[in-house]
């Protein structure tokens, strides 16, 4: 069964690579078993088995959220709260999160993750990545991963998230390379270390990057974050896929990651839960490399799932045009994840899209905090 979605004032194809326009005003697109089979002006479109009007709106990919934390117990607002009077954010806070998250039941950190999904959703995000890193033993992460294997293909294990309480450090990194690593490997896609002071160092995010990609995970890294540590040169020097926040860059940062194959993850939510400096968005896109967006949502840092929200404050306080930050947030999500299928709208990709209560994109700047998402698709079936 076809279906022709028609009456797009807008539509943001972020289809950059062909002779297509990658935005068509008038336009539509016909959707056949869950991808899209045709794009053009609607005047030109080709009889389906059924057509809906979305009657002048903007349409464009679903959001990529390449990066999440969605697995947790527990409640970090006094935290947050504090931080805004002054206390800065630490990377120990975590400890807080694990201790919740271990007592916690599967049904209990299910129905969070289920809740902050279905936020997701609504906000326009129609593939979303979720690491561990909340359990730090080997029953919880593996648990933890688990879980997350029941809403997204996307799972990162995230053992190195922090030295949990009780355990030396050595005994600690040595688990995550070895029993912990197998017992999680088998319900995760990638592998991600949180490579920062009070966190990992580099040479220990190498062995826990290494160790997962023998055991056949694809490597990420939180890097950069705090502060210029040499995170995105592991993460450029190993080929992950991705170095995440990139808060904290020199200009040879910059220059490693325009020439390699790594995204740079951008999340500016986090600077702005953080009350930290923005990263240098301008200085990566004019040196040419890839930049994505994601929420990072996450009970410490930020715990927000507005990709919306990171689009406006991409622009308003990254300076990336609202074009730059909506190809991010769709086509650079599925660049961070490896993903040719999705973040943009193009015959033979799926059809996973949004619908705006708006005639354009831009508007998701231009009216920060406003729910626009009317319409959400996943596999061609509204969602
Ligand atoms: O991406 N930086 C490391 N992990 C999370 C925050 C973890 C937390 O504070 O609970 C982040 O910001
Ligand atoms: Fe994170």
């Amino acid at each position: 069964m076809s279906l022709l979605l028609t009456g797009i004032g807008l539509l943001a194809t972020q289809d950059v690579s062909t002779e297509h326009a990658a935005e068509l005003t008038g336009a539509a697109l016909v959707i056949d078993g869950g991808l899209i089979s045709w794009v053009g002006k609607a005047n030109r479109a080709p009889e389906a088995d059924s057509a809906v009007d979305v009657g002048g709106r903007c349409v464009l990919p679903g959001f990529v959220d390449s990066h999440a934390h969605l697995v947790f117990a527990g409640d970090r607002s006094a935290e947050f709260a504090a931080r805004m009077s002054g206390s800065p954010y630490e990377a120990g806070g975590i400890q807080s999160t694990v201790t919740a998250t271990r007592a916690a039941t599967d049904e209990r950190l299910r129905a969070n993750l289920s809740r902050l999904g279905a936020e997701l959703h609504a906000a326009g995000v129609t593939t979303f990545e979720c690491k561990s890193g909340y359990g730090l033993d080997v029953a919880t992460e593996q648990r933890s991963v688990r879980l997350a294997a029941e809403q997204t293909p996307e799972v990162t294990f995230l053992g190195a998230h922090l030295v949990p309480a009780g355990i030396e450090r050595e005994a600690y990194l040595e688990l995550v390379c070895t029993d912990m690593l197998t017992a999680c490997a088998p319900y995760a896609r990638w592998v991600d270390v949180f490579c920062e002071r009070g966190a990992f160092d580099v040479d220990e995010s190498r062995a826990v990057l290494r160790a997962g990609i023998a055991a056949g995970l694809l490597p990420r890294l939180h890097a950069n974050q705090l502060s210029a540590g040499g995170g995105v040169a592991l993460a450029v020097e190993l080929d992950a896929a991705s170095a995440d926040h990139c808060t904290h860059l020199s200009a040879a940062d910059i220059d490693a990651l325009a020439g390699s194959s790594t995204v740079a993850t951008l999340l500016p939510l986090v600077e702005f839960s953080t009350r930290s400096p923005y990263p240098d968005a301008r200085g990566l896109l004019e040196a040419g490399a890839t930049v994505a967006l994601a929420t990072d949502c996450n009970p410490g840092s930020g715990f927000s799932t507005s990709m919306p929200l990171a689009i406006a404050l991409a622009v308003r306080e990254m300076r990336m045009t609202p074009a730059e930050a909506v190809h991010a947030a769709t086509a650079g999500g599925a660049k961070a994840l490896r993903r040719e299928d999705i973040g943009r709208l193009a015959v033979g990709l799926r059809a996973d899209l949004v619908v705006l209560d708006a005639p354009s994109y831009l508007h998701l700047a231009y009216r920060p905090g406003v729910p626009l998402v009317h319409q959400v698709w996943i596999g061609g079936v509204p969602a």
